[in-house]
C-alpha cells in the first residue's frame, strides 16, 4: 500500500476558521466587503506597519491594480524578474505593456542588479516600473536594487506573493516599493483558499485602485462611470479565513524555517546539492525549500519522489525561455536558465515531520547519480 501523499505546500488551517467564517455568516456580509475584509486589511497593515491595505480576490489582481494606477499603458516597457510564476507576469500583458526580462544573480536567485542598470540603461524607452519578485519567500538584493530605482526613477512594485513575513534588515518585504503585494493562493504560507492584497504607504494610490477594483462607480446614487474597473474584491467569507490565518504567520515561518534546516541536516554533506541561498541582513520565510543538483538529473528524483507518492516541483521555467515570450527582450548571464535547469522544490508544507522529510530525503537520495 503507497504511504500517504506528501504534497509540495498544501493549506494548514489554524483551526479558527470556522469561527470566523460564522461570525461572518452572522453579521450577513456574504458580499465583497464587510468588517472581516476590514479585519484582514488590519492584520496586513499591522504586520507591516503600512497605512494602507487593500483585500483583493488575487494577488495577479493586486499587481494588474498597480500598473493600472502607476498609468502603465500601451506600449510602455514594465521590467521585471525572469525567474518567476506567470501570476507576476500576464497584468502587463493587461495593460498592453512590454515585459522586459532581467535575469537572477547567484547569490540571491533572484533579480541581479547589475543587470537592472544594464536593463535600465539599454531599455528603447524609460521603464515605467518595476516588478520585483522575492522567490520561494527569500528576499531580493533590495538595497541595491532600491538605489538603482530611486537614481533612475522608477518606481517599484514588490512581487511578496511567495514572501509574506519575510524581512529584509528588520523591514518586511513588501513596504521597500511604491506598491506591494501578497497572495492568499491555496499554496501559499497563509492561505484563504484564492486572494491577494495590495499595500502602499501613499492613501491616494490606494484609493485609486479600490475604485478600480469595484467598477470604477463615481460618487452618485446611480451608477456613474468616466472610467472603467474590475471586480476584484475579496470576499467577506474568504477574509474571514485569512483573519484566523494571520495569527499564525509566525509559527508556520517558524515552522518552514525548521523544515528547510531539517533538509539542510540531512542533505548538506552530498557536495553536488545547493540550496537556495538567504541573503544577509534578511530572513526569509523559506515558503518552499528549493535546491539546485550539480550532477544528478532533477527530473529522475522528481520521478523516483513521485513513484513514492511525494510531490515535488521544478524550479520556475524563467520567462524569456517560455514560448509565449520568444521574441522579448531579456537581459540574460544564464543564471534562471540553470537553476531551471538544476533545480528542484521540495515538500515544505508546514503540518510536514521530521519524519517526512527524512522519508524525501532517503527516496531523494536514491535518485542521485
Ligand atoms: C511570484 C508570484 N507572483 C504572483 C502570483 C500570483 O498570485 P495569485 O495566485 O494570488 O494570483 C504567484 C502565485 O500564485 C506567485 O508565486
Amino acid at each position: 500500500m503507497k504511504q500517504q501523499r506528501l504534497f509540495l505546500s498544501p493549506p494548514h488551517m489554524s483551526g479558527r476558521e470556522q469561527t470566523y467564517i460564522a461570525e461572518a455568516f452572522e453579521s450577513n456580509y456574504i458580499a465583497p466587503l464587510g468588517p472581516m475584509v476590514e479585519r484582514f486589511e488590519q492584520s496586513i497593515r499591522d504586520l507591516t506597519s503600512t497605512p494602507h491595505a487593500l483585500a483583493l480576490s488575487s494577488a495577479t489582481a493586486a499587481l494588474h491594480l498597480a500598473l493600472r494606477v502607476l498609468g502603465v499603458g500601451t506600449g510602455d516597457i514594465v521590467l521585471t524578474s525572469s525567474f518567476t510564476f506567470i501570476g507576476g507576469i500576464a497584468p502587463i500583458l493587461y495593460q498592453n505593456a512590454t515585459p522586459v526580462f532581467i535575469d537572477s544573480d547567484s547569490v540571491s536567485w533572484n533579480l541581479d542588479p547589475s543587470l537592472l542598470e544594464k536593463a535600465i540603461i539599454e531599455s528603447p524607452l524609460k521603464p515605467k516600473a518595476l516588478i520585483l519578485a522575492h522567490l520561494y519567500g527569500q528576499c531580493a538584493d533590495l538595497e541595491k536594487i532600491i538605489a538603482l530605482c530611486a537614481h533612475y526613477d522608477i518606481p517599484i512594485i514588490e512581487d511578496a506573493a511567495e514572501s509574506l513575513g519575510a524581512t529584509y534588515k528588520n523591514q518586511q518585504t513588501g513596504t521597500f516599493g511604491t506598491f506591494g503585494v501578497y497572495s492568499f493562493n491555496g499554496n501559499k504560507i497563509l492561505t484563504t483558499s484564492g486572494g491577494g492584497m495590495l499595500i502602499s504607504k501613499n492613501k491616494a494610490l490606494i484609493d485609486k485602485a479600490r475604485f478600480y477594483s469595484t467598477q470604477a462607480r463615481d460618487d452618485a446614487p446611480h451608477y456613474e462611470h468616466t472610467d472603467y474597473g474590475y471586480n476584484y474584491r475579496m470576499s467577506n467569507i474568504l477574509a474571514a479565513i485569512g483573519v484566523a490565518q494571520m495569527e499564525v504567520l509566525q509559527e508556520r515561518i517558524t515552522a518552514r524555517r525548521q523544515i528547510f534546516e531539517w533538509y539542510r541536516e540531512v542533505l548538506d554533506d552530498i557536495g553536488e546539492i545547493t540550496f537556495m541561498p538567504e541573503l544577509s541582513h534578511s530572513k526569509g520565510n523559506r515558503w518552499l525549500t528549493t535546491l539546485t543538483f550539480e550532477h544528478s538529473d532533477p527530473t529522475r528524483i522528481r520521478l523516483a519522489l513521485e513513484e513514492e507518492n511525494i510531490e515535488s516541483r521544478p524550479l520556475w521555467k524563467p520567462m524569456h525561455m517560455q514560448p509565449l515570450f520568444q521574441e522579448a527582450l531579456c537581459f540574460q548571464n544564464g543564471t534562471s536558465k540553470s537553476l531551471f535547469e538544476k533545480g528542484l522544490c521540495l515538500p515544505s508544507g508546514t503540518q510536514m515531520t521530521r519524519n517526512d522529510v527524512d522519508r524525501v530525503c532517503s527516496i531523494l537520495k536514491k535518485g542521485l547519480r
